[in-house]
């Protein structure tokens, strides 16, 4: 089976995961700093926080963000739902915006409309293309969810360095991986400071070296041993990205007669590096997505459905804004679907994924 996803992991993790092991020393020591510093000077900013998962960045960098109960944060319809879920358990209300389905990110005319009337915006960098966001960040508070986007930019900027706070996943699915892992980046010192506190329980040490509460936390660390394969996997970064990349110029060649059968490649905008997270197409109109995983799935290739369209999922389908028209978000939820990107994918694997997806058009047609 050629897998959708596959992590790059060798020796270099296994010694280095041994290496805490042996030293016992397992949580918040100079492993966590060491991936933070490295996290850093990546994405071009002062501060990294790591934490325990993507999900817990996006918590707890809404809680430091300060917004006041009932705020209003502004959330693409198209996303994994953590990100509207870290909105609506920090009592914050989400106000959902279409989506462009040839990006799969937020559509610039949609987020104008609704800018107004939002004290935040939470832009998701889907399947790691940066969302269209230049200069958002001077006229609203801008969390970035960069879950699948260490190492893309736009406009020359990193993601995660685009808004007052950038979170980050490092889940197996992700770009480098720590098994679970996450991080917040920004520039903000105070932001930083109470960033540490509330993953720590909101716990501080005194002068004297006793300690003090000053605020409700989180236990969201990250050990040690997590943060030693992050290191390694830092060393990887810029193969695993020119990796990903290889992998999606090999389908855009390959697929690109599909078009004129109905088939839909991702588009990326000019100012934009994506980290191709993930590689997804959309199928002819009017197929079933389903239908096209089985069918691949049948010739030896894994893929599935893309992200999730919010405003039909029961728990959300309530909210204020679910009811409005979504065709963007509604496209995508009804065509896209992801290829594999497994680290070292070959050329004649790509050549199968290719040849499997022709065929199932064929079938569909
Ligand atoms: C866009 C987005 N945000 C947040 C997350 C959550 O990250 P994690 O699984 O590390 O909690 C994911 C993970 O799939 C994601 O894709």
């Amino acid at each position: 089976m050629i897998r959708l996803a596959k992590p790059l992991l060798g020796e270099a993790e296994e010694q280095a995961v041994a290496e805490v092991l042996r030293s016992g020393w397992l949580v918040q020591g100079p492993k966590v700093a060491e991936f933070e510093s490295l996290l850093a000077a990546s994405i071009g900013v002062n501060h990294v926080i790591a934490c325990s998962s993507g999900t817990a960045a996006l918590q707890l960098a809404l809680a430091a963000a300060e917004f006041e109960p009932g705020q209003r944060i502004a959330v693409p319809a198209y996303t994994f739902p953590a990100t509207i879920n870290a909105v609506l358990l920090a009592g914050l209300v989400p106000v959902l915006i279409d989506i462009d389905p040839s990006t799969f990110n937020l559509d610039a005319d949609d987020l104008e409309r609704v800018l107004p009337d939002v004290d935040g915006v939470m832009p998701v960098h889907q399947f790691g293309l940066p969302s269209p966001i230049e200069g958002l960040s001077e006229r609203t508070r801008v969390v970035e969810d960069a879950a699948c986007a260490l190492g893309a930019s736009l406009g020359g900027r990193q993601a995660g360095g685009l808004g007052v706070m950038g979170c980050f996943s490092f889940h197996p699915r992700k770009i480098i991986t720590t098994g679970e892992g996450g991080a917040i980046s920004t520039d903000d010192a105070a932001l930083a400071d109470k960033l540490r506190l509330l993953r720590n329980h909101g716990m501080a040490r005194n002068d004297d070296g006793t300690r003090s509460f000053s605020e409700p936390g989180w236990n969201f660390r990250l050990s040690e041993i997590h943060a030693a394969i992050g290191i390694c996997q830092m060393d990887r970064l810029d193969g695993l990205l020119q990796d990903r990349t290889r992998i999606a110029d090999g389908y855009e060649e390959r697929l690109a007669p599909l078009r004129q059968l109905g088939l839909e490649l991702p588009r990326v905008p000019q100012d934009a590096v994506p980290t191709w997270q993930s590689y997804v197409v959309r199928v002819p109109r009017g197929r079933s997505v389903p239908s096209f995983i089985a069918h691949l799935c049948e010739a030896g290739v894994e893929a599935t459905t893309g992200a999730t369209a919010l405003h039909r999922e029961p728990a959300y389908a309530d909210l204020e804004g679910c009811q409005r028209p979504m065709p963007g978000t509604d496209d995508a939820a009804d065509r896209a679907l992801a290829l594999p990107v497994a680290s070292g994918l070959s050329d004649d694997e790509l050549d199968a994924v290719a040849d499997a997806l022709g065929g199932a058009i064929q079938a569909a047609i």
